[in-house]
């Protein structure tokens, strides 16, 4: 069995003072699940911190958005590993098609970070979708094979809880059309396949979780699919109401 993973991307939402409410909210209402469900919170990099306090001794983690891959130097605004773990994450999200596609992010890139991430004893979410032109050409498979072979070659994934991997269809991503269960399932499925040929066994453990415009009133339906583990939720998770319910329906 594995475990349910839900995680809030707040993407570039929230100054602090809202950063340190919204988490408070959040951490209040989910209490009671958090055995049973992993629940992490991505503020951007500049409310880490009032996040980092609002949510201690809650059983909710810390993650980032995004990290570089070099450990120290002259990297005018990037952010290290060590960086991220200092400022009490234990968690990073990597790969979003928002940095892939707005900040020209390539899969070398995502693999550096990915190597960088973990060496720092972070955990990863690593994010692969196609775009909708893909979707329409039939290319789905193709494109989410090549990103997670790109990501996961080579490998070496003792510990299954530490990567997650979000399956985030790039046309459902805040456009209010989330892919149908089965959709979704499908090509979780196929990533669970592609996974385990790369990394062995280990695959059937490893958490695979749907992105794209997750509410409270489709987490239900995705999570009773085989292979979808949890969900990345972006939108709903700028409300405390609303991802504290996809939270609580995720522990159900
Ligand atoms: P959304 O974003 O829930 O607003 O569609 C999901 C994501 O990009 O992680």
């Amino acid at each position: 069995m594995r475990k349910k993973f839900v995680a809030g991307n707040w993407k570039m939402n929230m100054l602090g003072k809202e950063a340190g409410q919204l988490a408070r909210g959040v951490a209040g209402g989910v209490a009671s699940v958090t055995d049973e469900v992993d629940v992490v919170l991505a503020p951007p990099f500049t409310a880490l911190r009032i996040v980092a306090e609002a949510i201690e001794g809650t059983g909710i983690r810390l993650g980032a958005q995004d990290v570089f891959w070099e450990e120290r130097g002259p990297y005018t605004g990037e952010i290290s590993p060590a960086m991220l773990v200092d400022a009490g994450c234990e968690w990073v999200i990597i790969g979003h098609s928002e940095r892939r596609n707005v900040l020209h992010e390539t899969d070398a890139m995502v693999r550096k970070k990915i190597d960088a991430a973990l060496a720092e004893g972070l955990r990863v979410i690593v994010c692969v979708g196609e775009t909708l032109e893909e979707k329409e050409g039939g290319e789905t498979v193709t494109v989410v094979d090549g990103q997670v072979e790109s990501a996961l070659s080579g490998l070496e994934i003792r510990d299954p809880s530490r990567l997650v991997i979000a399956y985030e269809p790039i046309w459902a991503i805040g456009t209010g059309h989330n892919a149908t269960p089965e959709e979704a399932e499908f090509v979780h499925a196929t990533i669970r396949e592609i996974a385990g040929k790369i990394l062995g066994g280990v695959a059937d453990r490893i958490r695979i979780v749907y992105g794209g415009s997750v509410t409270e009133d489709n987490i239900t339906e995705l999570l009773a699919e085989p292979d979808i583990d949890g969900a990345l939720v972006g939108g709903a998770s700028l409300r405390a109401d609303a991802m504290t319910s996809i939270v609580l329906k995720a522990g159900e």
